[in-house]
């Protein structure tokens, strides 16, 4: 099916999902397997990230984020690391125009701490250029750990506790919810990775307790518009029960 025939059926069955979730995964693989350098992998992504995101205001996503770089990518060798950084860097300096003409509002989430200065400065640009954005709320996941995440959010409770401005019996869902990088957005309701790797690498470990999991083979740098809207599609079909027995109501 053409992509227009995709779009078309979300258009039609209503209810696309409101917040995705990607872990781009595979641009290794993909320039490997073109005996290119790995950055080349990462440089060609780039444009998958650009189909993506027209396909997410096409489609009527209200939140997309995307897992750009894990706590855990550190350990690997500087040269790619750095490479990484640029191409982030670069990224953003050129998309940031694109992406406020088309009403996206940009937040990145992560440790930062460990992020050259240059990167973090075009990373407040991005953010404060692109505010007031209401097609589509992108969060570029950037030295994101789902566990670290947990940890900081129960440290911030804990503080607050020996303030005394909160205390112990106050902890529930929704007061932890409100201490992760996540703060104010929904859950994801469809979570894809690519690459055909059935894991979730830390990646919003709290967030992702119901949502629905859409696991390609397609690499990073191949997956456009098509695959998104396929993915969509089939999640369109699942049967959301959130632990009740299909056809009752879900209150939301
Ligand atoms: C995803 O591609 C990008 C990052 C994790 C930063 P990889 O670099 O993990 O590619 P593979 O998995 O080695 O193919
Ligand atoms: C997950 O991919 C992180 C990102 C996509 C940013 P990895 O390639 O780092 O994950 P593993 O090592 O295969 O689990
Ligand atoms: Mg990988």
């Amino acid at each position: 099916m053409k992509s227009s025939e995709l779009l078309a059926k979300i258009k039609l069955h209503g209810k696309p999902p409101r917040h995705v979730a990607i872990i781009m995964d595979g641009n290794g693989r993909w320039a490997e397997s073109r005996n290119l350098p790995r950055t080349a992998g990462h440089r060609a992504g780039m444009e998958a990230v650009r189909e993506v995101i027209e396909g997410s205001i096409e489609a009527g996503i209200e939140v997309l984020t995307l897992f750009a770089f894990s706590t855990e990518n550190w350990q690997r060798p500087s040269i790619e690391i750095n490479a990484l950084m640029g191409l982030l860097r670069l990224y953003i300096q050129k998309e940031t125009d694109r992406l406020r003409r088309m009403d996206v509002e940009v937040h990145v989430l992560g440790d930062l701490s460990n992020v050259d200065s240059t990167t973090r400065k075009a990373i407040k640009d991005i953010t404060t250029e692109t505010v007031g954005g209401s097609k589509l709320r992108l969060n570029l996941m950037i030295s994101y750990s789902g566990r670290k995440d947990l940890v900081e959010a129960c440290r911030l409770f804990a503080e607050e506790v020996s303030k005394q401005e909160m205390s112990p019996e106050d902890l529930n869902e929704e007061i932890l919810s409100e201490r992760l990088y996540t703060a104010g957005i929904s859950d994801p309701d469809l979570l894809i990775r690519t690459s055909g790797e059935f894991r979730v690498s830390n990646f919003m470990l709290w967030q992702i307790a119901y949502t629905e999991l859409s696991i390609v083979f397609t690499l990073w740098p191949d997956f456009s518009r098509k695959d998104l809207f396929s993915a969509i599609c089939d999640y369109q079909l699942r049967d959301r029960r959130f632990g009740r027995i299909a056809g009752q109501r879900i209150p939301r």
